[in-house]
């Protein structure tokens, strides 16, 4: 299955992704996408080899359009998109073009803790503030509003005992680290059934 992994920040997804020795028969990264110029996920994009290019629609120079991106993934034969800390909402031609094969990963337990304005620390504060006991990952689908799509999966964290959103993002970024490359395993193997409501991972 091929693969492109959409990023903005230090790449610990991509980077659970590539060193995943499950995926390695299974899963190939064809290409990292950026929103970025620079960031720590283009970093370990070029210690894989693995060729980068940062999107923006303001015809900036050393960025392509999303439309551009629309065409190189579907040259690159590309199976899924996985947003892996991507902040830029996906605009719908790209939508369109890979429907129901667009999945983003996000810190926290949806339908809580999601849309525009809720990524990185800002999620984790929220969660923190909040007084819930527990925080969680989520791996959905991605449609044309933030954080909206159907949930595939999700795995809890305890946080009854955390002193601060810090402490919080770390217990979740490790099970982020696990339920995407489970995930993308089940893709793999063709185990993830789309219902009308719901998402079903089969065993
Ligand atoms: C992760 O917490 C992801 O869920 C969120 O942004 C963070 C990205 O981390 N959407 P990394 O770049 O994969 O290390």
């Amino acid at each position: 299955m091929n693969l492109a992994v959409f990023v903005s920040g230090r790449g610990s997804n991509l980077n659970a992704i590539l060193s995943n020795l499950e995926l390695k028969n299974k899963v190939q990264v064809k290409v990292v996408i950026s929103d970025k110029k620079k960031c720590g996920a283009f970093e370990i994009a070029a210690e894989n080899s693995l060729p980068a290019y940062s999107v923006s629609e303001k015809n900036n120079q050393g960025y392509i359009s999303f439309h551009d991106v629309t065409k190189l993934l579907v040259d690159l034969e590309v199976d899924l998109i996985v947003l892996a800390g991507f902040l830029k909402l996906i605009p719908d031609e790209l939508i369109k073009t890979f429907k129901n094969r667009i999945i983003n990963i996000h810190p926290a337990l949806l339908p809580l803790f999601g849309g525009k304005g809720m990524y990185g620390m800002n999620v984790h504060k929220a969660v923190f503030e909040s007084g819930m006991k527990i925080s969680g990952a989520t791996v959905h689908f991605v449609d044309e509003i933030f954080d909206n799509g159907k949930i595939i999966t999700q795995r809890c964290v305890d946080i009854s005992t955390v002193d601060s959103p810090e402490e919080i993002a770390q217990k979740v970024l490790s099970v982020e680290h696990q339920i995407l490359p489970y995930v993308l395993g089940k893709f793999a193997d063709k185990k993830i059934k789309l219902s009308d409501d719901r998402v079903l991972i089969e065993v």
